[in-house]
């Protein structure tokens, strides 16, 4: 890694064992870090050398402005030092990113993305829901469930039942997401999950249906993914197959 250079790193779900080889090398080799609220922080022992600045965002608590954090990238970047922006899951999803990466080049700043493992197919994964899977689903749609606006054109767009949907910040909106997808004619028996804190030790899971899906009973102060489709019944198929300790929600 040269120096006056920024990495946008992603970390993945939060297990250090979804880093990439990648993004391992550059946190040993960087000067500073600027790393977000969801990564682990077992993440940052791997930069034995730098410094480390917090700046996530919080819900409910002020938090550092975008502008901010581009302009502390850029300054750090001039300065000569090897600055790593460590993101949760990949940094082109949901994660702002892309306008970091534009701020850089904008201030004529090399710049370079290592991709991550996001927790849009990463959870799925570790509770066994494929995405797709052969006679069930072979589509899936991630979509942010932060503001209606956001989900609700792509959701009426999906006729029922055509693909997996994979909700990312949607925990707070599973109620009014479960209304749009019934209103739209999916099935009120269409499995559906919660995955919480996916790759962590606190890891939970939540399977039910569309039509419970509104009031499941779930932690909505932790990281979640939501999922509705066909495919989330092979979870309780491959439960009732497999070892028990083969799908533990990926906890640690
Ligand atoms: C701002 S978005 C960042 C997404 C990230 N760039 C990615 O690719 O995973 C934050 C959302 O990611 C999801 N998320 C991140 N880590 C998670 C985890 N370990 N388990 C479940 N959901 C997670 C949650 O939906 C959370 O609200």
């Amino acid at each position: 890694m040269t120096r006056g250079f920024v990495s946008l790193v992603g970390a993945g779900p939060g297990d250090p064992e979804l880093l990439t080889l990648r993004a391992v090398a550059r946190l040993r080799e960087a000067d500073i870090v600027f790393y977000d609220a969801l990564v682990d922080r077992a993440a940052l022992a791997h930069a034995p050398q730098a410094r480390f600045a917090f700046v996530g965002k919080r819900a409910g608590r002020p938090s550092i402005e975008q502008r901010t954090i581009e302009t502390l990238l850029i300054r750090h970047a001039r300065r000569g030092e090897r600055v790593v922006r460590l993101k949760s899951g990949d940094p082109f999803v949901f994660g702002r990113g892309g306008e970091e990466a534009l701020a850089l080049a904008a201030a004529g700043v090399p710049c370079e993305i290592v991709p991550g493992v996001s927790s849009a197919f990463a959870a799925p994964a570790l509770s066994g829901i494929p995405l797709t899977h052969r006679g069930l689903a072979s589509a899936f749609l991630v979509v942010s469930g932060h503001a209606p606006e956001a989900w609700r054109p792509a959701l009426q767009s999906l006729p029922p039942g055509a693909a997996t949907v994979v909700v990312l910040m949607g925990l707070g909106s599973r109620a009014a997401i479960a209304t749009a997808l019934l209103a739209g004619g999916w099935s009120a028996r269409t499995p559906a999950a919660v995955l919480l804190s996916a790759s962590r030790r606190e890891a939970h899971t939540w399977r039910g249906t569309l039509a419970k899906l509104g009031r499941a009973d779930v932690d909505s102060g932790a990281p979640g993914v939501l999922v509705v489709g066909a495919t989330v019944d092979v979870a309780a198929q491959l439960e009732r197959l497999a070892a028990p300790a083969a799908l533990s929600g990926g906890a640690r």
